[in-house]
């Protein structure tokens, strides 16, 4: 990825911020067992001194500061102004004190080496420029023998909350051939990968776990419709190129496509994630 590669995939991260923010309940919903998954993995508790890499609109930070309560801290970062501000606004709205805030990227993180306990990514490591450098990053910042976890998507075929929007829009708008390298959501969906480069990053005891859960929040089609176009920025810059036409041919397609996962009167969609999780081995 090229400087300017970068920076446009950043622009579309900061343009994305409001919508993550307007969606914040639903997503920390949404998403609540892969924090729970990610926790449990990192083996998180009281008093730990913890940092997030790209935070987002402040999952899991928030919930992780509940947990490592008054005696530990949450340092949450993200290289995006417009995620920062929302993740912070957040936590002060709720009085949170044991949590600090840095704007920075997973792949150059301004901090001491040890300086954390344990090293978090929830959905955000597909998306390092860079992903030796950032997995790299997360196991310098910890003590010998903490943690470093990833959580990131399984295969797209098991995750239909995606694929029922991007297989129909794949079919009327032309989107470039894959590079299963490329910053993508699916980028570590192949098993083994994501712990290959966290084993040749010198990481020990590296497990890969998947994790099977459903999607779930009490909302319509219509609803997630709306969320799904708005949060993605590749959906939204698509959207754009449809003719007026399209729209109502593509949004019935992918409404048939996604009935069977609105059947019981709220959205609950079979998801796969894999949770990859490593430890600083002693120098
Ligand atoms: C799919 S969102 C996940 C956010 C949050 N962790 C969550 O699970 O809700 C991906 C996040 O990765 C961040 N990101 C993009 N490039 C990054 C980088 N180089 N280093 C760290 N985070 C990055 C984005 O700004 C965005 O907030």
């Amino acid at each position: 990825m090229n400087p300017e590669e970068q920076n446009e995939a950043l622009n579309g991260w900061q343009a994305s911020a409001r919508y993550w923010e307007k969606y914040r309940v639903l997503i920390a919903q949404m998403f609540a067992p892969l924090t729970s998954g990610l926790i449990e993995e990192a083996r998180i508790g009281i008093g730990q001194k913890v940092i997030d890499i790209g935070g987002g609109s402040g999952e899991p930070s928030l919930t992780i500061s509940s947990i490592v309560g008054p005696t530990g801290s949450v340092v949450y970062t993200d290289p995006v102004a417009g995620m920062v501000e929302t993740a912070q606004t957040e936590a002060a709205r709720r009085g949170l004190t044991n949590i600090q805030f840095r704007q920075c990227s997973g792949d150059d993180l301004p901090f001491a080496d040890g300086a954390f306990d344990v090293a978090v990514s929830r959905l955000s490591a597909m998306f390092f420029p860079d992903p030796a450098s950032g997995v790299g990053e997360a196991l310098r910042v910890v003590v010998e023998h903490g943690y470093s976890s990833f959580v990131v998507w399984g295969v797209k075929e098991a995750n239909p909350f995606f694929s029922t929007v991007t297989d129909v829009m794949d079919r009327f708008v032309e989107s470039p051939k894959e590079d299963p390298d490329a910053p993508d959501p699916f980028r570590f969906a192949a098993p083994g990968k994501l712990a290959g480069i966290l084993k040749n990053a010198g990481a020990e005891n590296v497990i890969e776990r998947q994790l099977n859960f459903q999607i779930e929040a009490a909302i319509s089609f219509e609803q997630f419709w709306q969320l799904r176009t708005e949060m993605s920025e590749t959906l939204r810059e698509k959207m754009a190129r449809l003719t007026p036409a399209q729209l109502p041919t593509i949004k019935q397609a992918v409404a048939d496509a996604a009935r069977r996962y609105f059947m019981s009167g709220k959205m609950s969609f079979p998801a796969e994630a894999l949770i990859v999780s490593g430890r600083k081995s002693a120098v």
